[in-house]
């Protein structure tokens, strides 16, 4: 008996730890949503006929989500007279889209399942969703993220790496998330889908050497020395609609788009990993959602932290 009541304190406190190490489950809304994967599923189906490129997008705010303070839906509080969230952050300013798109489904989350689903997951569906659509691999995404009520502009300006940064930096950044080298390389794999402005790739294409001439001086036919910031560029200058492997493909006749996805293949340690990618999309498609679990599983809020928030882009 005693033996059974202390395997029970056991099991206690291994599901107990289980919440504060933030762990996080598939099947969490089966039961209180069960309408809430369909339901993404659906808009972001819609929202990518309508825009093509708006899948990107999704995919893209749920990193820059992650990579600051935890998967919380930061990033989707809008800036008002007292309160300075992520959205002005430089990576984010006149960049992060898609927040209408993540306004619609929540608004139909809340009609389903009012109170239930956070805005962190709900990006974290979406991103998964647009992968999908967009025709990379699938994968269960972990569930049961809460909101934030908060945000911060200075670690967003900070732990969102520029894409001028060199691979030491790329790899500190990742590292500081509990991310790996080769996480890093299987995630910069995004970049098979969406776009950069003129002022993302300017050093790029006008600095460095790791270029191939004439797709440098293609770009600089719309992207001058100065002006133009905003004109845009496909990050894979092949297919940046759909999600395959060619993005490392590009890498590999120095045809990356930013300095930050060159640096992956310019002679270092990383070089292998960009190769294998580009010689066997079977084994990005299965490596690429293992990271992406990785990168969901950072620092999320669970248990009674924070709140599940009604409106994504304020804090009940
Ligand atoms: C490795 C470090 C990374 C750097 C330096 C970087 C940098 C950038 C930059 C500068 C842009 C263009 C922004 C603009 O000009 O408006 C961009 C776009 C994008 N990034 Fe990254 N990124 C990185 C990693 C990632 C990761 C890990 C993901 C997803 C898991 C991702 C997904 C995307 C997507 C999908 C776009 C296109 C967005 C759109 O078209 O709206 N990036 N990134
Ligand atoms: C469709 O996409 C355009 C941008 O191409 C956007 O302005 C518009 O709001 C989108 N419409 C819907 C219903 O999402
Ligand atoms: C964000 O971009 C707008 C429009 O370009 C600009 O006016 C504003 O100063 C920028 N905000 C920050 C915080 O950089
Ligand atoms: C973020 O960076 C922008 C541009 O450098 C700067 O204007 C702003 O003050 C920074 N914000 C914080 C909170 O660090
Ligand atoms: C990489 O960039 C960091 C930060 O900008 C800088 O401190 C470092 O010296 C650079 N490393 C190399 C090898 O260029
Ligand atoms: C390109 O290099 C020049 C000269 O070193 C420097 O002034 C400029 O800031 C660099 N441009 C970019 C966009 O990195
Ligand atoms: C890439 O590698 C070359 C050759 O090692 C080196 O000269 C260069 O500085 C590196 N980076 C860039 C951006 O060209
Ligand atoms: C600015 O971009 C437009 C295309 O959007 C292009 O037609 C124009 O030539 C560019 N201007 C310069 C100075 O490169
Ligand atoms: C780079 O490789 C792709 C296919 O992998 C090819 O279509 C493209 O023409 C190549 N570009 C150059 C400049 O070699
Ligand atoms: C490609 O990767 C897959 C998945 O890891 C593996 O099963 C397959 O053997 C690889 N193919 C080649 C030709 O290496
Ligand atoms: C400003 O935004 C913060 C964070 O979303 C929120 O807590 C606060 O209530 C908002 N203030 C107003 C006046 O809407």
């Amino acid at each position: 008996m005693a033996c059974y009541h202390s395997l029970f304190l056991i099991l206690i406190a291994a599901a107990a730890s289980f919440q504060t190490n933030g762990q996080l489950s598939p099947d969490y809304y089966s039961s209180t949503c069960p309408q809430a994967f369909p339901i993404v599923k659906a808009a972001v189906a819609a929202a990518i006929k309508n825009e093509t490129r708006i899948g990107a997008s999704l995919l893209r705010l749920h990193f820059h989500d992650c990579f600051v303070n935890g998967c919380d839906g930061s990033v989707l509080l809008d800036d008002n007279a007292t309160f300075i969230g992520e959205k002005t952050a430089v990576p984010n300013n006149n960049s992060a889209r898609g927040f209408n798109v993540v306004d619609n489904i929540k608004a139909q989350l809340e009609k389903a399942c009012p109170g239930v689903v956070s805005c962190a997951d709900l990006l974290a569906i979406a991103a998964r969703d647009s992968v999908v659509q967009l025709g990379g691999p699938s994968w269960k995404v972990r569930l049961g993220r809460r909101d934030s009520t908060t945000a911060s502009r200075s670690v967003a300006n900070t732990s969102i790496p520029p894409p001028t940064s060199n691979l030491s930096a790329l790899i500190s950044s990742f590292s500081a998330q509990g991310l790996s080298i080769k996480d890093l390389v299987t995630l910069a794999g995004s970049h098979t889908i969406g776009m950069a402005r003129c002022t993302s790739f300017r050093g790029h294409i006008y600095n460095d050497s790791n270029i191939d001439p004439s797709f440098a001086s293609s770009l600089r036919r719309t992207c001058p020395r100065s002006g133009n910031d905003s004109v845009l560029a496909p990050l894979d200058r092949q297919t940046p609609t759909f999600f395959d492997n060619l993005y490392y493909k590009n890498l590999l006749n120095k045809t990356g788009l930013l300095h930050s996805d060159q640096e992956l293949f310019n002679g270092s340690s990383t070089d292998v990993w960009v190769k294998s990618y580009a010689a066997n999309i079977s084994l990005f498609f299965q490596e690429f959602p293992k990271s992406m679990i990785k990168m969901g599983n950072v620092k999320p809020l669970t248990g009674s932290a924070g709140e599940i928030r009604i409106n994504c882009r304020k804090a009940n």
